[in-house]
This record gives C-alpha cells, structure tokens and sequence, in this order.
C-alpha cells in the first residue's frame, strides 16, 4: 500500500509501535550512541552548529519531537533553553524522565506522550521543532511531514536529522543485503528512501534511509523551505565496532569530516535546518 509521494504505508504500525515500545530497543540506542564520550563530542559539535545558525533566543522553547531517552532535550536545557519532549514510546519517556530527574533538569523539560502522525497541539505552537533520528522509524513519513509543519510557527525553525540513502554506509548495506541472506529483513526502494522491515516475533523493527532530496522537496509543499543542509557524521560503523582503537578512528574521521564540512550527499548523517514561510 503506498501513500502520496510513493512512500510505503506499514503495513504493520502496531509491530513497529511494539518494537519501540520495548526498552530494550531505546537502551540498545543508548549505548551505541550515548554510551561514548566521542560521540559526545560530536552531537556537542552538531548542535553548537545548529544554535549558531538558528541563533534561537535565551529561553526559547523547542519541541523534541521524539525525544527517545532525552538525550538531546538535555543538552538544550543545558545550553539555556526550554524544551517540550515528546515520544510515543512510555519506555524510552521512563528514561528520559529519570535523567531529567537526576541532572534536576524537571523545571526546564516538560515530558509527555504523543505520536509525531498526530501531534497533540495546535496549528503553529512552535518557534523551533527538532527532530532528530526519528523520521527514520516512522513508516507514515508523510503524516509526520505535515503534523510537523503544521505545529510550526511561520517563520519559525525545524532541525532534522536523518539517515542519507546516498552514503556509503547506505550503498554497502545494499551491496551486501543479498551475499548476507537477512531472511527476516526485507528491503524495499521507495521515492522516499530504502526502507528496511526485520521482523522479530511480534514486533517489527523499521528503518529508513531517507532520499533527502525527496525530504527537502516534500516538506516545501507543506511550505516549509530549507534553508542549511550539512553532513552529520560519514558514518554510523563505530557502532558495530567493539575494539577501542578502531572505534576511535572512526570517530577520529566522523569529526574530523563534519569540522571540515565535508560533502553531506555521502555522509550517513544529514543534517537539514529548515524554515516556515
Ligand atoms: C532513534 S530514536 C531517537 C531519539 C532522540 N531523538 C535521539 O536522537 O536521541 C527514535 C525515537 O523516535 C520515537 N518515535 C518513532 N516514531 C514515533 C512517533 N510516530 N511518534 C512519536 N515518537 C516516535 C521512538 O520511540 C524513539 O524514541
């Protein structure tokens, strides 16, 4: 079944929704992302970028959009912001929520649950929008597209971060689909990116490298236009790297293309700031 613009529907919604549901997912997330002082250093990078571009004002507030384990709503309220976190998922909330607790960080993040395909308010609430490695898990991209542009204020700002299809990180995993047999993964080609399905008993863990292109041209029809496009990190292999001086290269390479602004068209991670006119 394929929605406007030829993205895939899930067909599953309620697999996927299980697979986020369960902790073990967010904290899988947690340890190859957040477990590591070098990624640290990055995502500090990253969003020094960001703020310098959307130069937001002191005590502004964002809306987290999938806010996962608040990782990034923390490092917002720690550079002086204030901050709606929002996600579907109770388990991934439960951890943000003791995080927020344990920095007594309570005053400047306000929690709760809500699906990005129906965000819970009204039409132009927010000034500044992040979402961030999330619109990669939504199957009903589109749905979250709009419901994220209609939360926008005119002229105001969202921050993406999202998987690139045209990495080498990208093109190598679907070198290797085939020689690897993944029978429980099935990939499939869609205008909006390669999306990727694993079923594990009930649930159904789902993936998508994004066409960004294809992003960029569909959030312009919800009149949100973009504005900076960057690379995030080259590559996501230190998380399937476990020996300490291999996993430091890469992170050595992954910081060193993003301070020299290397080309995001290959990069695994884009980084795209946009604007509501
Ligand atoms: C890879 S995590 C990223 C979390 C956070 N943004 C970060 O960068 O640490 C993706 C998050 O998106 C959330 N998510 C996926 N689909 C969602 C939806 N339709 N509504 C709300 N949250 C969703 C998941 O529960 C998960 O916490």
């Amino acid at each position: 079944m394929k929605n406007e613009g030829g993205a895939s529907k899930s067909q599953e919604p309620d697999d996927v929704k299980r697979w986020l549901a369960n902790s073990d997912t967010h904290q899988t997330w947690m340890n190859a992302f957040y477990g590591d002082s070098k990624n640290q250093d990055f995502y500090e990078a990253a969003f020094d970028r960001i703020l310098d571009i959307v130069r937001p004002p002191e005590g502004a507030i964002f809306l987290d959009a999938g806010c996962g384990v608040c990782a990034h709503s923390i490092r917002l309220a720690n550079r002086g912001f204030l901050v709606h976190a929002v996600d579907f998922s109770e388990a991934a909330l439960d951890m943000g929520r003791a995080s927020v607790k344990a920095l007594g960080l309570e005053e400047k993040i306000r929690i709760s649950s809500g699906n990005i395909t129906e965000l819970p308010f009204a039409d132009e609430s927010y000034d500044y929008v992040l979402c961030w490695g999330v619109l990669m898990h939504i199957p009903d991209l589109v749905k979250a597209l709009t419901e994220l542009a209609r939360v926008l204020r005119l002229g105001g700002t969202l921050v993406v971060s999202e998987g690139n299809m045209s990495s080498s990180d990208s093109i190598l995993g679907r070198t290797l689909f085939r020689p690897l047999r993944r029978r429980k993964t099935v990939m499939k080609k869609t205008p909006a990116g390669i999306e990727y399905r694993t079923s594990t008993g009930s649930a159904t863990r789902f993936v998508r490298f994004a066409n960004v292109n294809w992003l960029i041209r569909r959030f312009e029809t919800e009149g949100v236009y973009i504005q900076e496009r960057f690379s995030g990190q080259f590559t996501g292999a230190y998380t399937m790297v476990s020996f300490g001086l291999l996993k430091d290269l890469i992170h050595h390479f992954n910081m060193s293309y993003f301070n020299h602004n290397g080309d995001p068209r290959v990069a695994s991670g884009n980084i795209l700031i946009f604007q509501k006119h």
